[in-house]
């Protein structure tokens, strides 16, 4: 198969449909995975969708809470297309709540779709990236992540959690060609933002200097700069996007 085999959680939603469209231009075969009966993923209109605009991608549901299927849906992957060249963990919810109301279900539902769901499906394909000598993992974490939100404790902990992984397994993995990396978005334009309430989203795009929400196709752009083979010296890092909402 010519070019790179890619697999995108979250693939399916609004910003991962653009870095599948992105990275399957690079060219890389993409591998658009999404959560089991979740309103978004339905495969076969999914890839049906991407077919009419010319795209000639998979979807297939994985729930990357669970090992175990997360484990066998990777097999697979790697029976059909021999290996997995570049991961991207873009499987992300929120759950928000101040502390004083959240409930356990609301921690332990966010912790494990956003931070256990990384870890499942990294597990899963870094054997292979270092037996072969080449890898690009990319892992999305957001703002929140770097700077804490009202409501989001859940959230933040969890993506932030996400760049401690990531900076840890980019060092044992460096030497043996595979980049482990961080994308840290602001506010994109997708149905996440768009849940907050009015009020609150008025007041979040008052905080950005670029003065309006970020494009899914941004973060494609940089997801696919970071995935280039051309991109080996890159890594351990978290690279921001969002609008100079928050500069580190
Ligand atoms: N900072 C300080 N105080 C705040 C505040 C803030 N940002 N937001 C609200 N408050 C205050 C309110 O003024 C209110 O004060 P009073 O009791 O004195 O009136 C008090 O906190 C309670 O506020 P709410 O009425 O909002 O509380 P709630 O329990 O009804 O709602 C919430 C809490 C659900 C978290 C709601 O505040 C909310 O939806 N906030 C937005 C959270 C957010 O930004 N989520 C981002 C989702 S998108 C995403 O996560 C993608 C990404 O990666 C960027």
């Amino acid at each position: 198969m010519n070019g790179r085999v890619a697999v995108v959680t979250g693939g399916t939603g609004t910003i991962g449909t653009e870095i599948c469209k992105h990275l399957s231009t690079m060219p890389s075969h993409v591998i658009a995975l999404c959560r089991p009966r979740a309103v978004d993923c339905r495969t076969a209109e999914w890839m049906s969708a991407r077919k009419s605009e010319d795209y000639d991608m998979e979807a297939m549901e994985c729930d990357v809470t669970d090992f175990g299927h997360t484990t066998a849906v990777f097999e697979e992957i790697t029976r059909k297309y021999g290996r997995v060249d570049i991961l991207v963990n873009a499987a992300g919810i929120t759950s928000d709540a101040t502390l004083r109301k959240m409930t356990l279900d609301q921690w332990q539902s966010v912790l494990r779709t956003n931070l256990d769901g990384v870890f499942n499906t990294t597990r899963c394909i870094i054997e292979g990236m270092l037996d072969r000598g080449f890898g690009r993992v990319i892992n999305i974490s957001s703002v929140n992540g770097q700077k804490g939100q009202f409501g989001q404790a859940n959230y933040a902990a969890s993506k932030a959690g996400i760049h401690g992984f990531t900076m840890s397994v980019a060092r044992e993995v460096a030497r043996k060609g595979v980049t482990v990396n961080t994308v840290s978005p602001g506010y994109i334009e997708s149905p996440m933002i768009m849940s907050v309430p009015e009020d609150h989203r008025a007041k979040i795009l008052a905080e950005i200097p670029v003065g309006r929400f970020g494009q899914p196709s941004e973060v494609a752009r940089l997801i696919s700069f970071l995935a280039a083979d051309e991109s080996g010296f890159i890594t351990g890092a978290d690279i921001s996007i969002n609008g100079g909402q928050h500069m580190g």
